[in-house]
């Protein structure tokens, strides 16, 4: 039995389809079992990172967990599930991480949280894999609303370049640490095949679309305003400007072989990942 958290979200929902597909038995926590619309193969458990109590029954019989937590709270979450899966006496895990918390100088919040929740999981004794991906290509469906009304991708550091990588890549190359010997004590940065900027990615959505796309640069502080608009807690939305911020330095732009090292094909491109998605981006 695997446990999958993060279990909603875009690289744990990834990382079930795989499972599934290879005939792997199936547990998944969320705090809304009701609205978690998980394939009825799942065995679905209501559980909260932040209640260690809750997370004992959900390790119960589990060999490996894949660990994807989110926000402020990931070192205190990171620690928790850990905790929990060793008591239980599981025999793996591969946290979901950041690519960024392999870059020496990078000291602002998102990789910093990162680096605490890697410490708490090796300080566990648990057997571990940690998976550091770059830039996701789905960030880009926070575009889909405004390329469907306007035909306009709105982005701060317009020409700061990220190795992208699809989340789907993320998820073979965790179920790959998960299942298969040869991965423990690993770190994994994953990436796409090649630096995009936002600015290139629109170009290419454009293409796919088959329709002109206009690239509109703005300011860090108006795309600051619009994650407080949408609901992002101030302290989260500092976090992911600070991290946007880093487009500009060279480090997000390093292509990394792992993706084909672990599994043994290419990754994805951003292309591919586009046309998959194209729908979003498609006024109904
Ligand atoms: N986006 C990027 O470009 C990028 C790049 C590198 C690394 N990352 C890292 O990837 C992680 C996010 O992964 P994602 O995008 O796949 O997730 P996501 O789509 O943001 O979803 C968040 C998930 O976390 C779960 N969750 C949040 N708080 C929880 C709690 N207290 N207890 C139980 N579950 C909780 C949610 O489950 P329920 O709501 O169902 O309970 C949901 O499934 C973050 O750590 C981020 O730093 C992101």
């Amino acid at each position: 039995m695997f446990l999958v958290t993060g279990a909603t979200g875009t690289v744990g929902r990834a990382v079930i389809d795989r499972l599934l597909a290879a005939d792997h038995p199936v547990r998944a926590i969320t705090r809304r079992p009701e609205s978690a619309g998980l394939p009825a193969s799942v065995e679905v458990v209501c559980a909260d990172l932040a209640d260690p109590g809750s997370l004992s029954p959900a390790l119960a019989g589990v060999r490996g967990v894949f660990a994807a937590t989110a926000g402020t709270e990931i070192p205190t979450h990171d620690a928790n599930l850990a905790a929990a899966a060793v008591a239980a006496g599981v025999e793996r895990l591969v946290k979901l991480s950041s690519g960024r918390a392999g870059d020496e100088a990078a000291t602002d919040p998102i990789p910093a949280w990162h680096r605490a929740g890697e410490r708490a999981v090796r300080a566990s004794g648990i057997g571990w894999t940690m998976v550091r991906p770059m830039g996701f290509m789905s960030n880009a469906l926070h575009w889909a609303h405004s390329v469907r009304e306007t035909g306009t991708v709105r982005a701060p550091f317009g020409q700061g370049r990220i190795a992208v990588v699809d989340p789907a890549d993320i998820a073979a190359v965790a179920v790959a640490a998960l299942t298969e010997p040869g991965h423990a004590g690993e770190i994994y940065t994953v990436t796409g095949p090649q630096p995009l900027s936002p600015r290139e990615q629109t170009e290419t959505l454009a293409e796919i679309l088959g329709r002109p796309l206009r690239f509109e640069e703005i300011s860090p502080e108006r795309a600051r305003a619009e994650l407080l608009r949408v609901g992002v807690e101030p302290a989260m939305a500092a976090a992911i400007m600070a991290l946007r911020a880093t487009a500009l330095e060279s480090f997000t732009s390093v292509v990394h072989p792992t993706v084909e090292h672990v599994t043994g094909r290419s990754p994805r491109t951003f292309r591919e990942w586009a046309f998959d998605h194209r729908n979003s981006f498609t006024a109904v």
